[in-house]
């Protein structure tokens, strides 16, 4: 089977198939580049003398013929080729992969060529939004490339992702995987069989469920069972599990043998939609949350929303405070998305696609981040919004009445409240939060401790805290965020009060 990479011109195709063979030690090859060679011109040429209908009949011919043959392992399509049925049929024996581009951007990279289909700003962005629906029931997944300093490395999202894992896999010959205790029980099959024929899987560790597996004893635990085991640099780790689990053996993986290649396996929506991508990877101290780790970007991220249909509905509906949270900050398409998503609560009845189209827009939005910030240095603090409020509701009431992202939730209406008052944000904007959070199960107002109790909570934020001042994230608008605002404490305690009673 080929992996084959469809999508508008301009998504890139053609470099990512380079990159992605290069990864998986495989042989690429570009399907315009070949009928151009079929051809003996420049495929414009030929369109403009003879015809989109010959270019079409010519392109079906080299596309069949690669399809059939043995297949290069990594083949980028031109941008029509699956208006063609043939193709399309012949696809079914092969993994299409969906690289997705908005019209802006495609523009941005080929308007200016000599396409033909690329001349007229408006013509080219309605035939992208009529191929659009095509490309994604043709391709059940979708990659994108995560660019980071180390080189970048492919994030694939889809529903069945991880029963193609063998073909995706670009790790080495061996592997050795760190798993949720939970997630083992419920997708070890799957993974087995996904790897078998392409990859020894040497050894599988289980880790028991929960923040409290995120220790320094956990890790040396594991460090040890992994050099009993006989791990080596060249093998490869796998973290299967919630973002618990993805910290911890990403962090394994950083420090054994001080480093070896980790591919990360995201079994919930928080480590699907967040905790996956991006590279930081550590553990807890008694004294503080997140206090002691590395940064160690993953060989490539396999995240498949059918692995979240044996997730609890509390721990649903808690990933999606971190959808919620993600939308805010990327604005436009993936914060008008949001109200077509189905409630979590009927999530398990549904195809996933919807929400694999949602997670892949949330990775999108924390790559891009990363790719601006890889060090947390400045950007990469928007993701933080709603979670100083959320750290300090989650500390004062000892880490036992609000699960994470149920904190987030109320996180992020106390910084949409502050927003309003301090950027003049949209009220709307938080009533759609509001919205968003009853048709998912999260909660709106939370009772517990008095507003000063909590502010002494975010004051130990050593981020939010510089200088005696508050410097909070906030939100002009959806997909404009503000880093480093100032907030006196009598506001801050208002917005408390605020959503306390709502
Ligand atoms: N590295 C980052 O950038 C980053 C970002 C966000 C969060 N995090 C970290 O992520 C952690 C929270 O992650 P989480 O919310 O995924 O929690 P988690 O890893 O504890 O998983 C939640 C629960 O779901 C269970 N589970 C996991 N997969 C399952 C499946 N497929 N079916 C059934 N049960 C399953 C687990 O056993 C656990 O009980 C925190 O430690 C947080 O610090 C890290």
């Amino acid at each position: 089977m080929a992996l084959v990479l469809i999508g508008f011109m301009g998504a890139g195709k053609s470099s990512a198939a380079r990159l992605l063979a290069l990864r998986l030690g495989v042989e690429s090859c570009d399907a315009d580049e070949e009928i151009e060679r079929s051809l003996g011109e420049p495929i414009p040429s030929f369109w403009e003398r003879e015809g989109e209908e010959a270019f079409r009949a010519r392109e079906r011919e080299v596309v069949l013929g690669l399809l059939n043959s043995r297949a290069p392992a990594v083949l980028a399509l031109g941008g029509g080729a699956v208006t063609d049925p043939q193709i399309r049929e012949r696809l079914r024996d092969h993994i299409p992969i969906y690289l997705e581009v908005d019209a802006d951007e495609a523009w941005a990279r080929v308007g200016a060529s000599d396409r033909p289909l690329a001349k007229d700003r408006e013509a080219f962005a309605a035939l992208l939004a009529q191929r659009r629906p095509l490309y994604e029931s043709v391709a059940g997944l979708r990659m994108l490339w995560a660019r980071t300093a180390s080189g970048g490395y492919p994030v694939f999202v889809g529903a069945g992702a991880s029963s193609v894992a063998g073909e995706l896999w670009c790790g080495g010959e061996r592997c050795f995987a760190i798993g949720d205790e939970s997630a083992l029980a419920h997708h070890r099959e799957r993974l087995r069989a996904a790897l078998a024929d392409k990859v020894e899987l040497a050894a599988e560790l289980a880790v028991p469920a929960g923040e409290s597996s995120k220790t320094m004893a956990q890790a040396e635990a594991l460090l040890r069972e992994l050099a009993r085991a006989g791990m080596r640099r060249d093998d490869t780790l796998v973290a299967l599990g919630g973002g618990v689990v993805g910290d911890l053996a990403g962090f394994c993986a950083a420090i054994y043998q001080r480093g070896v290649s980790v591919v990360q396996v995201p079994t919930t929506l928080v480590a699907q939609v967040d905790a996956a991508y991006g590279g930081k990877t550590g553990v807890d101290l008694p004294e503080a949350k997140n206090y002691v780790g590395v940064f160690h970007q993953p060989l490539e991220v396999i995240a498949d929303p059918d692995l979240l249909r044996t997730l609890p509905a509390e721990e649903l509906s808690a990933g999606f405070a971190e959808v919620i949270k993600t939308a805010l900050i990327a604005g436009g398409s993936l914060w008008q998305m949001l109200d077509e998503l189905a409630p979590v609560a009927r999530l398990h009845d549904e195809d996933m696609r919807g929400l694999g189209r949602a997670i892949e827009r949330c990775a999108r939005t924390k790559l891009a981040i990363v790719a601006a910030d890889e060090y947390d240095k400045g950007l990469r603090a928007s993701l933080n919004l709603g979670h100083t409020f959320a750290h300090a509701l989650e500390s004062a009431t000892g880490y036992a009445a609000y699960r994470h992202g149920e904190a987030v939730a109320i996180g992020l209406l106390v910084a949409l409240r502050l927003s309003e008052r301090e950027l003049g944000l949209s009220p709307e904007v938080r009533e759609r939060v509001i919205s968003q959070c009853e048709r998912h199960g999260l909660p709106t107002s939370f009772e517990g401790p008095p507003a000063q109790a909590l502010l002494e909570h975010v004051a130990r934020d050593k981020k939010v805290s510089a200088g005696g001042r508050r410097n909070l994230v906030l939100l002009r608008a959806p997909g404009d965020v503000a880093l480093r605002c100032e907030v006196n404490d009598d506001a801050l305690i208002a917005a408390i009060e605020e959503v306390r009673r709502s």
